[in-house]
Formats: structure tokens, sequence, C-alpha cells
């Protein structure tokens, strides 16, 4: 399947459920690119941990989230870039034309969560800012296993109350889910556990 045919059916997905799920959405030799970039900043001590909220009221809070992560986007030298270009702008435009979501831009990290560490649940918008339309998390563990842990567990809808989907943080599966919909929160692992996690914005969303 072509990109866009895939970004297409991704955007139908995200149309019926609130989100759509794709294991192998990028093949793992493009992926280990990605990956040997990260590791090689995660060594050089160039990620920071991550801290909840944002501006004045940021909080560096290990209890609810314990991650570290560098921010990226379509300037950051090396192959992130080529790989947003390549992947994720064609699946903005998809969303863009199936959803009307007039998603404007994308904002995004690296992360590593250190064995143990964990995002307890909360939704991906800031109280106040509209602004995250559309999550989007890639993940890049080789060969994960069920007993790892580490899985994302998301709260969906369900008639009058919830039920619980967990996805497995697997090389190559992406995870797309509107942000303001989706509770959901990352799992201890026993491994170190990688991902790309960020979001398409749109370009007005400041609430009064
Ligand atoms: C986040 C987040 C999920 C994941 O960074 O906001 O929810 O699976 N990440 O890494
Ligand atoms: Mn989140």
């Amino acid at each position: 399947m072509d990109i866009d045919t895939a970004c297409v059916a991704i955007a139908a997905d995200i149309a019926t459920h609130g989100h759509a799920i794709r294991p192998g959405f990028v093949a793992r030799e493009e992926l280990a690119p990605l990956r040997d970039h990260l590791m090689a900043w995660w060594e050089e001590g160039e990620l920071r941990r991550a801290g909840i909220g944002r501006g004045e009221s940021w909080q560096l809070r290990e209890d609810i989230r314990g991650d570290y992560v560098r921010w990226i986007d379509f300037s950051t030298p090396g192959p992130f870039s080529e790989f947003l270009a390549g992947y994720y702008e064609p699946l903005r435009l998809a969303c863009n034309r199936e959803l009307l979501l007039g998603l404007y831009e994308y904002e995004g990290h690296v992360t590593v969560y250190p064995p143990g560490r964990f995002y307890r649940r909360h939704v991906d918008q800031f109280r106040g800012a509209q602004h995250r339309k559309l999550s989007v998390i890639l993940y890049l563990n080789d060969d994960w296993a069920k007993d790892d842990g580490g899985e994302l567990r998301m709260y969906l809808p369900d008639g009058e109350g919830e039920r619980v989907l967990d996805v497995l943080p697997e090389a190559g599966t992406l995870v797309a889910f509107l942000s303001h919909e989706i509770p959901h929160e990352v799992l201890p692992a026993k491994r170190e556990r990688l991902s790309l996690t960020g979001w398409f914005r749109t370009r007005d969303g400041l609430l009064p």
C-alpha cells in the first residue's frame, strides 16, 4: 500500500473510532536510522526530563511522568525531518481532506522512558489551549515482548462508560487519536522504551 492510501485509511479509522492503530506503519529499515539517532542523543545527554503543564505552570512531577524528551521539527538535522516530510506530511494532508481538521503544523519530541517510568492518565490538550488536535505516536522498540510491559493504555468511550485498549510499543507501530477525546497513560516497562510522540496542531486554539 502506498503512503497516501495508508494515510487515507488511517483518517477513515479516526473518523469512525476517534483513533487508529497501525502495526508496521514504518518498515524496520526506515526505523533504524531514527532509533540510532535517538540513542546517540540519549547517550550524549541531549534529552531532558519532561514535565507537565506549559509556561509558568510547568512542573517536574516524577510521580506523574518520568520520561526524557528532545523536541524535533521539520528543520531538525538528521533523519527525523526526512521522516516527517515522507510520512507525517501525507498524514496531515489526508486528515485535513477526510476529517476537515484544519491541521496546520506539527510539534513533537523523541522520548525515552527508562525502565519503571510511566506517564499517568492524562489528555494531550493543555488547559485553556486547544491547538493540539491529533496525537500521533510512533514506536521505535525492536522485538518488544508482551512481558516487557510499557503499553499505551487508551480509555475509549463505550456507551455510558469507557473501555481500555492496550497497545504494545513495538517498532513501526503508529497510533493516532483525537487529542481532546481519548485519555491515555503509559504503563511502566522492564526495558528502555523509545518513541516519537507529537501533535498536529491548528493555528488557532487559544481559549479566552
Ligand atoms: C505523551 C504520551 C504516549 C506514549 O507523551 O503525551 O501520552 O505511548 N505518550 O509514549
Ligand atoms: Mn499523551
